[in-house]
């Protein structure tokens, strides 16, 4: 079973292989020929996702999934959500969005945050969406070298650890993004005939 995953980031690519196992053999943009860069120009985390998936679909006629997550800071009114890839400006840079992060949190006391996940698959019988999230808080100084993005600033609730100090496995086991891929696989698994 071949799907898309309509991303270009091959940390994603990885680790949702690495959690789908053999039972679905995931197929990259460019494998399918698509080069452009895909529209994400929705308000929201789960549009966001919608359009992406449906832009393959209708472009190139593939089974495709995509998925649009972000960094919600309870304190910040949600923020940086959908603009966390270049909240600390273009092009994106993983060390100015932590900077702008920790400098526009320095007045708050409550550090309360979430990292949101939200996948849609698009095939020829429709479109479905499934959400996964994790609590944790944002800490005043990065720690750990591993993962990516806001990883060294966000220690999941119940853990001595940031995302950034966990060996891969570890994260993947209790990400926003692993657990919206568990209710992918879940529902992919009974409904094969879908795709
Ligand atoms: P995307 O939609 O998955 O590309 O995520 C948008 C942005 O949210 C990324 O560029 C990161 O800044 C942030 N983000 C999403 N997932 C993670 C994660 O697992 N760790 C750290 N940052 C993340």
């Amino acid at each position: 079973m071949k799907i898309c995953f309509a991303t270009n980031n091959t940390n994603k690519i990885y680790e949702v292989q690495n959690l789908l196992g053999d039972s679905v053999e995931l197929v990259s943009l460019e494998s399918i020929g698509c080069f452009e860069e895909l529209p994400e120009t929705q308000d929201t985390i789960p549009a966001n996702s919608a359009q992406k998936a449906q832009y393959v679909w209708q472009h190139f006629g593939v089974p495709c999934f995509a998925d649009d997550s972000g960094l919600e800071v309870e304190a910040l009114n949600g923020a940086p959500g959908v603009h966390s890839a270049y909240y600390g400006g273009l092009p994106r840079n993983n060390d100015n969005n932590i900077a702008l992060l920790l400098s526009n949190l320095e007045s708050h006391t409550n550090r309360n945050a979430q990292f949101r996940t939200c996948i849609t698959l698009v095939t020829k019988h429709g479109e479905w969406q499934f959400e996964g999230t994790i609590q944790g808080t944002i800490l005043s100084d990065k720690r750990g070298e591993k993962g990516f993005g806001y990883d060294p600033v966000f220690m999941p609730q119940g853990y001595d650890k940031t995302f950034a100090e966990m060996e891969i496995e570890q994260k993947n086991t209790i990400s926003h993004r692993a657990i919206a891929v568990k209710k992918f696989i879940e529902f992919l698994q009974k409904n094969l005939n879908l795709l």
